[in-house]
């Protein structure tokens, strides 16, 4: 079997060549990705993505957890990372181990993210002292869109920066192995990035990061409207929908089956 990128191999690709990331929710769509990325990540954007919920909220442990297992056996190559759920780690650093040692546990993935900054570096402490790696999420955190009233770039007012400085340096002085800063001024981002030691992994944050995420399904071109931060690197959406009129207008017609489809 392929030996998995390590998070060693992830933490030493600081300030060299950038690294891949992309979600996956799926064995097939994580197949897909395996060759081309040092990271996939089971977002917790799938309960959007996938289960049409209206945001991460009400995404739960199990969802995670099945999901992840999916990617695993999709995978051989990349490391996993899976999100922690909005409930499943916040309340304490034993909450969070223990919902953490499960995911890691049931479904064999490499590490752990999880949302937040200067006050989740207790618990990332905690979980790094016993054996789970964890990727940090700072800047926009979906997560606390209730709190923060919305999705809103990070940033703007430059007198939050050292604000967000110390998510950074905090999370990677906790033993975070990477943080991805979503959502941010791009001269923030690039300030970030020079500050910590570990990798930066941006989404809408600057090209200098030290990689960058995306939702495999938004760059697919698979999510109808997105941000701006995505590009389209492909238009599936519009290619499956006429894929499959091509088929319902083939079975009305019964040009579909054809005789190279049929047992004689
Ligand atoms: O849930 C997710 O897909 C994420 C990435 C966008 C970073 O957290
Ligand atoms: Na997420």
């Amino acid at each position: 079997p392929v030996r998995r990128i390590t998070v060693p191999q992830i933490a030493a690709a600081k300030g060299k060549t950038p690294l891949v990331a992309l979600t996956a929710y799926s064995a097939p769509m994580a197949a897909l990705v395996d060759p081309h990325a040092e990271v996939i990540l089971v977002g917790d954007s799938l309960g959007m993505v996938v289960h049409g919920l209206p945001s991460t909220i009400g995404v739960t442990l199990d969802m995670m957890i099945l999901h992840g297992q999916a990617v695993m056996r999709g995978s051989a190559r990349a490391m996993v990372v899976i999100d922690m759920p909005f409930g499943s780690y916040e309340e304490s650093p034993e909450q969070a181990f223990r919902n953490a040692a499960r995911v890691m546990a049931e479904t064999g993935a490499g590490a752990v993210k999880l949302e937040g900054g200067a006050r989740m570096a207790p618990t990332i402490r905690f979980l790094t002292d016993r054996g789970i790696p964890v990727m940090a999420h700072i800047g926009l955190t979906p997560q606390s869109s209730n709190t923060m009233g919305g999705f809103k770039t990070q940033g703007r007012d430059q007198a939050t920066w050292p604000a967000h400085l110390a998510d950074a340096s905090a999370v990677a002085d906790a033993g975070a192995f990477a943080v991805v800063v979503e959502g941010v001024m791009e001269a923030l981002a690039d300030r970030i990035t020079d500050t910590v030691a570990i990798p930066t992994i941006g989404i809408g944050a600057s090209a200098r990061c030290d990689g960058q995420i995306l939702v495999l399904d938004d760059m697919l071109g698979l999510s109808g409207r997105v941000p701006r931060f995505v590009q389209k690197f492909g238009d599936l959406g519009p290619r499956a929908d006429q894929a499959i009129a091509d088929y319902a207008d083939a079975v009305r017609t019964r040009s579909f089956p054809a005789p190279a489809n049929l047992y004689r």
